[in-house]
């Protein structure tokens, strides 16, 4: 028996999705208005989720095409990406096919049609032949690319070859947004789970994205959680109330769907039991809770990313500052803040390092100035796990 609808760690779809339409409008004015995106919020929040609704949402005059690129570390794999889903596109078209022949047969292509796009060289120059390949052609409509983890994919370049290169990447982005040739037929979403305002930062190239427009996705509201929790419940003889309801958002305090979801299946467990009346009381949902803080598998990236993402003495620094404010009841003031910067001789750059805990959502300031974990339930799993 199915008591909810929940899915944990992949994208939610179909069923397991909660719609946010005031988001899909807004994300499609800016579009019909002529910007590119930069679509920003933490980690597990719901972008890839939210994009891959848009991408099948049929809106006339567009062509919204997904891309994830996490794994890429070259620029020239990242435009090989983008010119290989053009080819496909144009593989589509019958009209178009007399117009990239020629391009066709200089760089070899040993195979093309839809999903059957073979790239014989490997040895070309992938930005240039993407933006020959635009210009050549003409599309009725604009195609609107989605690239998902855009932001990992410039810290992989920079990472492994250089800020240097990272530049150069952002730049090349930058021309291909900018070029009034080719943003009449091809415009670009861009996301990740990291900021990409502290990645360009790091590297003095925050001018090269400051066309983008960016683009929040917000927690939820109490009512959206309320009504997401109403369309999960799929047994009718199940008894959860709203003041239970409420309960458990109470608890989560920081809405993100993914906290409600994975609190959802372990009740769902926890009712799955023998002899288990079909009843979510304040106690069920107490106990789903500590399950799911178990559960090292649902929290763990909060941990690894901050490894991945500061290293020596940045690394500890921020690990302290999460550990103090783990084990503190009111949170960390800026000057407890200033005192651990001083002692990792870190005053000139705490600030950024704080931006971006700030960004990556582990933590944020309080009206009384008090840096407190978003997340509760987070708070009490980096106390548990982490904190020494
Ligand atoms: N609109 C939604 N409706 C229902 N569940 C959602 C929704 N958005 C997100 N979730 C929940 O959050 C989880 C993470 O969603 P998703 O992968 O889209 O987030 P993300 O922001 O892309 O994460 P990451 O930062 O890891 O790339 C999903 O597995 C699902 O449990
Ligand atoms: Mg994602």
């Amino acid at each position: 028996m199915e008591i909810f609808n929940t899915i944990i760690g992949s994208s939610a779809e179909g069923k397991h999705y909660f719609h946010r339409d005031y988001l899909d409008q807004r994300l499609w004015q800016y579009i019909e208005h002529g910007n590119q995106l930069l679509v920003s919020a933490p980690r597990r929040i719901g972008k890839t989720s939210f994009l891959l609704n848009i991408c099948n949402q049929k809106k006339e005059g567009y062509n919204v095409k997904y891309h994830i690129t996490e794994s890429i570390n070259r620029e020239n794999d990242f435009f090989k990406r983008l010119y290989k889903s053009l080819l496909e596109e144009v593989s589509t078209k019958q009209n178009l096919w007399v117009s990239i022949s020629e391009i066709v047969k200089k760089n070899k292509i040993a195979k093309i049609g839809p999903g059957a796009i073979e790239l014989k060289s490997s040895d070309l120059n992938y930005f240039e032949e993407f933006k020959r390949l635009i210009h050549k052609i003409d599309l009725d409509e604009t195609l609107i690319f989605v690239i998902d983890e855009f932001s990992e994919t410039t810290e992989n370049i920079i990472n492994d070859q250089g800020g240097k290169a990272g530049k150069l990447f952002l730049h090349q982005n930058r021309e291909l947004r900018q070029d009034k040739n080719i943003n009449r037929k091809i415009r670009f979403i861009y996301s990740g789970s990291i900021g990409l305002g502290n990645i360009t930062e790091r590297i003095g190239a925050i001018k090269i994205i400051n066309d983008l427009t960016d683009f929040q996705i917000p927690p939820f509201t109490e009512n959206e959680a309320l009504e997401m929790i109403t369309q999960l419940t799929v047994a009718k003889e199940l008894i959860f109330d709203e003041i239970e309801k409420r309960y458990l958002l109470n608890k989560l305090h920081w809405l993100m769907p993914y906290y409600i979801q994975i609190v959802l299946d372990e009740t769902e467990t926890l009712l799955l039991r023998p002899e288990t009346i079909l009843e979510v009381k304040k106690k069920t949902i107490n106990q789903a809770i500590d399950e799911s803080l178990k559960r090292r598998n649902y929290f763990e990236h909060w941990h690894t990313r901050l490894r991945t993402t500061f290293k020596g003495k940045y690394y500890t620094f921020a690990k302290e500052i999460l550990n103090a404010a783990s084990k503190s009841k009111t949170g960390i003031s800026k000057t407890t803040i200033f005192d651990l910067a001083e002692k990792f001789d870190l005053r000139e750059e705490y600030n950024t390092i704080i931006r971006s805990l700030e960004y990556d959502g582990y933590i944020s300031i309080s009206k009384k100035n008090i840096y407190v974990f978003n997340s509760p339930i987070l708070k009490i799993w980096w106390e548990r796990n982490i904190s020494i």
